[in-house]
């Protein structure tokens, strides 16, 4: 599956060689070479629930990780985060400059609508349509845009509980639940109530997704994580860590973990793979 992501990436972005070169180069650097995937695997296996066609999914996980991406490239660069260390590499504005930096994560935006809109993502127009407007939900003002303006605007401050979990919810959780609902209907139609299990499967792991991050910041290496370890605390960042504690916040990604396995408990084999993908989120050390 993981093979059927990088082929997905590598073919949807555009040559290297290709005018702007420069520009093309470091998309290619960006979405190339590293990353754990984890959006465009979800969507994958939640196309399989759906018996979604392989060719649609494609496009389908690249367009989510494409948008993925390009917000790694902007929380990177110093006016965000300010880190120079992404996927065990340079972080683009670093191995490039700001002004690529930028332009590149403009460009891979761009091109996840592109490849949503015009390629055969979806059964008709309509479905497509909807997937469209449920991509630049995910990604904007109400979703991972919204989140990261919250994240910035909290530097130095205790949030409560509910602020917290909606930052957390919007600037990671919002493109998690649309890579899961993307690919689930890239697939035949299913019941609303089988959809409905589906997205609370896709919230779980996807708040679930940034506790962990939060928790391996306090706890892994540099090395192991192949970016900067510790930069919350640093930059006085309000995470589950600095907020929960260390025990209490596995404690939560543990629960979530189960409850995600719940919502998708009568789905049978055709789930094992977002079984899978929800043990891995939690579980990982990295
Ligand atoms: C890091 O995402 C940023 C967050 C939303 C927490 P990932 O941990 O998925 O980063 P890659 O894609 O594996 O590098
Ligand atoms: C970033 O959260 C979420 C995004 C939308 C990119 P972080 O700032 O915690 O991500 P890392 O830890 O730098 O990967
Ligand atoms: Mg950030
Ligand atoms: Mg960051
Ligand atoms: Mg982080």
């Amino acid at each position: 599956m993981q093979a059927r992501v990088e082929t997905a990436l590598e073919h949807f972005l555009p040559s290297g060689s290709h005018l702007p070169a420069r520009l093309h180069e470091a998309m290619r650097f960006a979405v190339l070479g590293g990353g754990k995937r984890v959006r465009p695997l979800l969507a994958f296996a939640a196309g399989e629930a759906t018996g979604a066609d392989a060719a649609r999914l494609a496009v389908v996980a690249a367009a989510v990780e494409l948008i993925h991406a390009y917000s790694l490239v902007h929380d990177d660069m110093p006016c965000m985060d300010d880190d120079v260390l992404r996927r065990g590499r340079p972080t683009v504005h670093v191995a490039y400059d700001e002004a690529t930096a930028l332009l590149v994560g403009d460009a891979l935006q761009s091109l996840a609508f592109e490849l949503l809109a015009g390629h055969g993502a979806a059964r008709d127009a309509a479905a497509q349509l909807d997937m469209v407007r449920t991509l630049a939900t995910a990604a904007g003002s109400r979703g991972m845009a919204g989140g990261q303006a919250i994240d910035l605007d909290s530097v130095g401050k205790q949030l409560s509980m509910p602020e917290l979990e909606l930052m957390h919810i919007q600037k990671t959780g919002a493109l998690i639940r649309a890579a899961v609902r993307l690919g689930a209907q890239a697939g035949e139609p299913i019941a609303p109530e089988r959809f409905e299990r589906l997205d609370h499967y896709a919230k779980c792991v996807g708040l679930a997704f940034q506790v962990v991050d939060d928790v391996l910041d306090a706890e892994a290496s540099t090395a192991a994580l192949g970016k900067t370890a510790g930069k919350d605390a640093a930059q006085g960042k309000p995470t589950y860590v600095s907020i929960l504690g260390l025990p209490r916040s596995k404690e939560l990604a543990e629960e979530l973990r189960r409850e995600a396995h719940a919502a998708i408990a009568d789905f049978g084999p055709s789930a094992a793979r977002l079984s899978g993908l929800a043990d891995f989120i939690v579980l990982r050390n990295f």
